[in-house]
């Protein structure tokens, strides 16, 4: 059984619909990328995982629907959210933010554990720790927000356009990132243009297209398949 099961998804917004009939599965431990251009119904399919936007069909997580749970027992039941545009507290230290996306979490050495897995993850945040997080570097913010996502102790992670508007050695250091949080065991949903390293890292990848899967398969076999290279790859 995958850890997330996705049928028939819809979702609108008024009239305006933005997925219809989308079916993904995630299994425990793999990452998996969405792909799509601008205004495709990425964040909206994250959002309807994370229950920040209506949806219906099926959704179903580790044996459980989601379907009519607030976005705190979806949390609760081990799904963390990293949204799009990051969504720090720009006036608190990086410790503060980090400990915020543990909010659920009672025990004390738990916590510290879940630190030094982020710092070994991303060293730079153990040197920033009491800086305040609007004093970051864009990419340095973007790596507080997976950390924040992860200091929930997630069985799945959402990350929404890890990689947007950041210089590439830096690109390059948060996909690897993503990597090895998938290999310690976590299971990654994540939404994002950059079709090269998401080829590179990803297991799977779904491709969706004005709110409708367009293609799925493995990284593996997408990379040769014509209208990836052509749409997505460019060459
Ligand atoms: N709150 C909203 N109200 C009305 N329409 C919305 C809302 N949020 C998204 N939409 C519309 O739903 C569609 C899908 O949007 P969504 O944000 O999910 O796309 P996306 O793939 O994440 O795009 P991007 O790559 O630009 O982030 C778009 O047509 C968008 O205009
Ligand atoms: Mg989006």
């Amino acid at each position: 059984m995958p850890l997330l099961e996705i049928r028939d998804l819809q979702a609108v917004y008024g009239k305006a619909i933005a997925l219809e009939g989308v079916s993904l599965q995630v299994e425990s431990g793999t990452l998996v990328g969405v792909l799509g251009p601008n205004g495709a119904g990425k964040t909206t399919l994250l959002r309807a995982i994370s229950r920040t936007v209506d949806s219906s069909g099926t959704l179903t997580f580790n044996g459980q629907s989601l379907i009519g749970r607030e976005p705190h027992e979806v949390v609760g039941l081990g799904i963390c959210h990293c949204p799009e545009g990051r969504h720090l507290f720009p006036e608190l230290t990086v410790r503060k933010n980090l400990e915020l996306g543990a909010y659920l979490r009672p025990s004390r050495t738990e916590i510290n554990a879940s630190l030094e897995q982020v710092f070994a993850l991303f060293p730079i945040l153990h040197e920033r720790l009491n800086q305040l997080a609007g004093t970051l570097s864009g990419g340095e913010q973007q790596f507080v927000a997976i950390a924040r996502a992860l200091m929930g102790k997630p069985k799945l992670l959402l990350l929404d356009e890890p990689s947007v508007g950041i210089a590439h050695r830096l690109k390059i250091e948060i996909f690897d990132a993503i990597k090895i949080i998938a290999a310690s065991g976590v299971a990654v949903l994540m939404a994002e243009q950059d079709a090269q390293n998401t080829l590179r890292v990803a297991r799977n990848i779904y491709v969706l297209e004005n709110g409708t899967i367009a293609k799925h398969g493995a990284s593996a076999d997408l990379v040769d398949d014509d209208y990836i290279r052509r749409i997505y790859l460019g060459v």
